[in-house]
C-alpha cells in the first residue's frame, strides 16, 4: 500500500519534541510528556497530483485470530458527524469492534473506547467536534484507562492533526479515512503500549472488500465508491477522501443480493458524485446507468442513491431511471448556486441555463419526480443580484426540499483565498429568505398530495407519539399515521389527509404490499 514518506516536521511545530527513535514504521517522539507514535504523515498539499496507478481491490480483509478477544469484556462507542459516508464507515468500524469481541454501549461512562467519527465539511462541524474533545477531556482524567480515538475528515487535515498533538494530549488515537480497515491494529497498539498512536495516510489506499458491517433497522448504505475528483473550490471533500475508486460492480451487487436476502427493504447508494461511477475502470465499460439497470434485476423495494453531480448526469441514466419499479422517483441533485459566475468561481462546471436544461430533462422522463437540493448562500463575493438569481432557480425548480448553507472557508481550498466582501449579517439573511421560500415550496409540494394515496415503508413509532408509526415515501418525504406496531417493517398504503410542512398526517388504507412492488 503505497503511502506518503514520514516527515512531520514541516507542518507541525514540534521544537518541544524528542526523537525517541525513528524507523519504517514511523517516527516516536516525546511530547508534553506523551510518547507519541507517528505513523505516517498527513498532508492535503499533494492531493491533487493524483496518482494513474490502479486501484488494487484487496478480498481478504479477516481480522488476525490474535486480535478477536481484544474487546471481551469491553464496551466501545463511536460518535459520528457528517455525512451518509461516515454514518457508513461508523457501520464497518462497529462490525470490526464486533468481530474484536467489544460490545457496543451509548454511555461514555460505560465505555471502553470512545471514537469521534468527524467531519470537516464546514468550521461549525469542526467546532462541535473540538467541543466534544474538551468535554470528553474530564472523563478521561477521571479515567485514564478509557481509550479515545479520533478518525473520520477532519484526521486527515494536518492543522487538526497538529492542534490535537499541541492541545489534546488525552487523545491516544488518530487514524484518518483510508485506513479505516487498520483499526484492530491500531486499537492493538494503543493499549499496549499506551503511547498516542497516529497513523493517517494522504494517498487513498486499495479498495479493501469483505470488511465486517453492522446496519440497523431495515434501510442499507451500499457504497459504491469513495472520494471525489471534482474539486469544487469551496470543498474539503477531496483532499480528505482522496481520487475517486469505484467497487467492482461484481462486488456491489453481491452486496446488494445479499442484503435483499436478509431482508432489507431499501438500499441507498452511496458516493461523493455516484455519476462518476466507473469512470475509473480501465477494463470495463460500465457506468452508473448500467449499475442501476442492474439493480432493477434484483428482489430489493426500494433502491436509492446520494449524491449526484448534475455534471455526470448523463441520458442513459435518465433512461434506466424512467423506467422506475424498484428505482424510486427521487433525485437529489445539488445545484450550489443559480448564477453561472457564481457556479464558474466555484468550478461546478455547468450552468445555470444547463442546470435548467437538465432538469427539464428529468421532468419529461420522469414527470413524478421530487427533486431536491443543497445550496450554498454567500460564496465569496457573491452579489445581491447573484443571490437572487439562486431564489428565481429554486422557484423555477421547484425543489421540495433543500439542505441550505452559509458559505464557511476551508483551509487549502482554491474558494478560502476569493476575497469575500460580504458581510456576516448579509449571508445571514440570505439564508433565511432562501430558507423561507423552501419552507413554502415544501408546504406546497406536501399540499398537492392531498388526498392522495401513498406507499410507505413503516420504520418505526414516531418520535413524539408512540400510538403514531412514521415511514417514509418513495420520495422520501416523512408520513405519520396510526396503525399497530406489527406494521413496522412492512409497506402500507395510506391516505394523506393532512399535510403539514415537514411531514404529512395519513391514515391507513391497506397493508402488506407485495403486489404493490
Ligand atoms: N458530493 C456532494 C456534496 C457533499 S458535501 C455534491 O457534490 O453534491 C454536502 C454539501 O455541503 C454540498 O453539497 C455543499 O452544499 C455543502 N458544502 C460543501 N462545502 C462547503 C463549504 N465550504 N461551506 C458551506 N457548505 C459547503
Ligand atoms: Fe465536494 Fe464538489 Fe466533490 Fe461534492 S462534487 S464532494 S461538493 S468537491
Ligand atoms: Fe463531512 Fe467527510 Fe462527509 S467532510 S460531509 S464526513 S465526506
Amino acid at each position: 500500500m503505497a503511502q506518503e514518506p514520514k516527515d512531520y516536521s514541516k507542518y507541525f511545530d514540534f521544537s518541544g519534541a524528542k526523537l525517541i527513535s525513528e524507523d519504517e514504521q514511523g517516527k516516536r517522539i516525546r511530547l508534553g510528556g506523551r510518547e507519541i507514535h507517528l505513523m505516517s504523515e498527513p498532508n492535503t498539499r499533494r492531493e491533487k497530483q493524483r496518482g494513474k496507478e490502479q486501484v488494487q481491490v484487496l478480498y481478504d480483509a479477516a481480522i488476525p485470530e490474535e486480535l478477536r478477544s481484544l474487546g471481551a469484556n469491553r464496551h466501545y462507542m463511536i460518535t459520528t458527524y457528517g455525512c451518509q459516508m461516515n454514518e457508513h464507515d461508523t457501520e464497518v468500524m462497529k462490525g470490526m469492534f464486533e468481530q474484536m469481541g467489544y460490545t457496543a454501549t451509548e454511555d461514555r461512562r460505560e465505555a471502553d473506547v470512545i471514537l469521534l467519527n468527524t467531519c470537516a465539511i464546514r468550521e461549525n462541524a469542526e467546532d462541535k467536534v473540538f467541543g466534544e474533545l474538551g468535554h470528553l477531556k474530564t472523563l478521561k482524567t477521571e479515567r485514564p484507562e478509557l481509550l479515545l480515538g479520533v478518525c473520520g475528515c477532519m484526521s486527515q487535515e494536518e492543522s487538526v492533526v497538529g492542534r490535537i498533538l499541541q492541545k489534546h494530549a488525552h487523545v491516544d488515537l488518530i487514524f484518518g479515512t483510508h485506513n479505516i480497515h487498520r483499526l484492530p491494529h491500531l486499537l492493538q497498539d494503543a493499549l499496549m503500549n499506551k503511547e498516542m498512536v497516529v497513523e493517517v495516510w494522504s494517498k487513498e489506499g486499495d479498495i479493501i472488500e469483505n470488511l465486517p458491517k453492522k446496519r440497523e433497522g431495515m434501510r442499507a448504505w451500499v457504497n459504491i465508491m469513495y472520494g471525489c475528483d471534482k474539486f469544487c473550490t469551496y470543498c474539503i471533500v477531496p483532499y480528505t477522501r482522496g481520487k475517486e475508486r469505484s467497487r467492482r460492480p461484481a462486488d456491489v451487487i453481491a452486496e446488494v443480493r445479499e442484503l435483499a436476502r436478509q431482508g432489507y427493504k431499501e438500499i441507498t447508494l452511496l458516493g461523493q458524485n455516484v455519476n462518476a461511477y466507473g469512470k475509473d475502470f480501465e477494463d470495463l465499460d460500465y457506468r452508473f446507468g448500467d449499475l442501476m439497470r442492474d439493480m432493477t434485476a434484483i428482489d430489493i423495494p426500494r433502491v436509492r442513491f446520494t449524491t449526484s453531480h448534475p455534471r455526470d448526469f448523463d441520458d442513459h441514466l435518465i433512461e434506466v431511471l424512467a423506467g422506475q419499479g424498484n428505482l424510486v422517483e427521487h433525485i437529489h441533485l445539488p445545484v450550489q448556486s443559480g448564477s453561472t459566475e457564481i457556479l464558474k468561481r466555484m468550478s461546478r462546471k455547468y450552468t445555470r441555463d444547463s442546470y435548467l436544461e437538465l432538469v427539464g430533462k428529468i421532468k419529461r422522463a420522469i414527470p413524478n419526480a421530487v427533486l431536491t437540493t443543497d445550496i450554498i448562500v454567500g460564496f465569496p463575493g457573491e452579489t445581491e443580484a447573484q443571490f437572487e438569481e439562486t431564489m428565481t432557480l429554486v422557484r423555477e425548480v421547484g425543489f421540495e426540499s433543500a439542505f441550505t448553507f452559509i458559505y464557511s472557508p476551508r483551509e487549502g481550498t482554491p474558494a478560502a483565498g476569493m476575497t469575500d466582501d460580504v458581510p456576516t449579517e448579509v449571508k445571514k439573511a440570505r439564508l433565511q429568505r432562501l430558507n423561507a421560500l423552501m419552507t413554502e415550496l415544501a408546504r406546497e409540494s406536501n399540499d398537492r398530495l392531498q388526498g392522495a394515496v401513498v406507499e410507505l415503508l413503516v420504520e418505526g413509532e414516531s418520535k413524539n407519539n408512540p400510538d403514531i408509526l412514521s415511514g417514509r415515501t418513495r420520495t422520501n418525504k416523512l408520513v405519520h399515521f396510526a396503525g399497530p406496531k406489527s406494521l413496522i417493517g412492512s409497506f402500507v398504503h395510506v391516505k394523506v389527509t393532512e399535510p403539514m410542512t415537514w411531514y404529512i398526517k395519513a391514515e391507513l388504507v391497506g397493508s402488506e404490499s407485495a403486489a404493490v412492488l
